[in-house]
């Protein structure tokens, strides 16, 4: 095996993903060779003794990949302080560890991906997969259609435009209405805070699908394994 960085190494070994890693290294929870090392730029093989908080790693010979999902009230990192259920307490029966790619808040509900393939979030984040990520949500208020399109064309967020969406409207109450996003990035708490930016608040979503891979017979809080197929509709 060649070297490799070691965020790559430890996304290799099913640890995380390869942004989490820097994390992870930067916080000191990585050790090589009993040093603790928490740069970047070092290069890691099989012959060095890689730590995780404590865990020696070794690499993943089979990657796995799940579909969730997701109920509201379940949290998408691997363990909470405050005690909140974890996605991953609902996957009973898988014995690998899997973690979550990306996240979904804790009351919004829908498809979230957990894999031990620390490289596929970077995958999904690759400009030119433009992996699509579609979302139901319910809003306050009744949009206006050049709220919507200003949605689509983009929003200033904490400074920053966001990337062209597609938005339809779905349908509409007396005050409140039904959107369909599909966003290409994926800033935390994206959707909700676009939504504000027009003034019509979220009050209830769901990722509904990955590019083209749908919850398609999925009650909530069932999960099932995804095969190579399925795999390769994330990225239609
Ligand atoms: N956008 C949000 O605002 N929340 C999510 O959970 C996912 C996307």
């Amino acid at each position: 095996m060649e070297k490799m960085r070691l965020q790559k190494f430890l996304a290799r070994c099913g640890v995380c993903s390869r942004r989490k890693a820097e994390e992870y290294i930067a916080a000191g929870q990585v050790k090589v060779d009993g040093q603790t090392v928490t740069e970047m730029g070092v290069s890691v093989g099989e012959e060095n003794h890689v730590t995780f908080n404590g865990r020696l790693l070794t690499l993943e010979e089979e990657f796995e990949y799940y579909l969730l999902n997701k109920p509201a009230g379940y949290i998408t990192t691997l363990s909470d302080p405050q005690g909140r259920p974890t996605v991953t307490s609902l996957l009973r029966g898988v014995k690998t560890r899997i973690f979550p790619v990306g996240r979904l808040d804790l009351d919004t509900e829908g498809a979230l991906l957990l894999t031990n393939d620390g490289n596929l979030a970077q995958r999904m984040q690759h400009p030119s997969l433009h992996t699509k990520k579609h979302y139901e949500a319910l809003v306050k208020g009744r949009p206006a259609a050049a709220a919507l399109r200003q949605l689509e064309q983009g929003v200033e967020l904490e400074g920053k435009l966001t990337a062209p969406a597609k938005v339809h409207l779905v349908k509409q109450g007396e005050n409140s209405a039904v959107l369909a996003l599909t966003l290409q990035e994926g800033r935390k708490r994206q959707v909700k805070k676009m939504c504000a930016h027009i003034g019509h608040p979220v009050l209830f979503l769901k990722r509904t699908a990955y590019g083209r891979l749908t919850l398609d017979g999925l009650k909530r809080g069932a999960w099932r394994r995804l095969s190579s197929v399925d795999l390769e509709k994330i990225f239609l």
